[in-house]
């Protein structure tokens, strides 16, 4: 019995450390390559600053909280067209696909509306200068955790965006 043991205690060692080596060559080959998990280093800090945030607060209230309520939670119902086929307003607080437009596409829903994409969402370039859209943008992603935004941030990079950096969000 002692000796079955002595055997196979060193065996198991073996197949163990052979094991792990193995799965290392995994990773690292290029047959079962694995896509790295960060393509643009991860971000905490943001493209906005704290004061654009404040300050695009008292924008959304004024235009955008009437329809996107006023956390940014959106319509509840926001999934499912009306009856004239147009979506409700979606939430922007990091839970519906907001985040999956780059910061220009962003800009230019704000600026121009939905209706260049058959929406319904009116244009606010009347209304907000492009700082003022910043800021409102800025506010809305304050509710964004860092992973959402960190997503959001390497879809940026990929489509080639270059975040300006001002001396307060460096
Ligand atoms: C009259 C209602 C209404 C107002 C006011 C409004 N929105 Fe919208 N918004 C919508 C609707 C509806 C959509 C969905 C797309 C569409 O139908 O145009 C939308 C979509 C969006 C999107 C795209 C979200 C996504 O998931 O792709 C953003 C960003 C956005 N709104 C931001 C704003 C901001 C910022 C303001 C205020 C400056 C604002 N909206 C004011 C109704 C509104």
């Amino acid at each position: 019995m002692k000796r079955k043991l002595l055997i196979i205690l060193p065996l198991s060692i073996v197949i163990f450390i052979t094991g792990c080596s193995e799965g290392d060559k995994n990773t690292t080959s290029t047959k079962n390559k694995v896509e790295p998990v960060q393509k643009a280093p991860l971000v905490t800090k943001r493209w906005y600053t704290f004061e654009q945030a404040v300050k695009g607060n008292q924008l959304f209230q004024t235009n955008c909280a009437s329809c996107h309520k006023s956390d940014a939670s959106g319509a509840e119902n926001w999934r499912k067209t009306d009856a004239n086929g147009k979506l409700p307003p979606p939430p922007l607080n990091g839970t519906a696909h907001a985040w999956h437009h780059p910061l220009p596409i962003m800009r230019r829903t704000v600026y121009f509306g939905g209706a260049p994409v058959g929406g319904s969402m009116p244009g606010f370039s009347d209304k907000l200068s492009k700082d003022d859209i910043d800021s409102v943008l800025a506010w809305v992603q304050s509710h964004w955790s860092d992973e959402i935004y960190n997503m959001w941030y390497r879809k940026n990079i990929k489509t080639g965006y270059t975040f300006k950096r001002t001396k307060s969000n460096q």
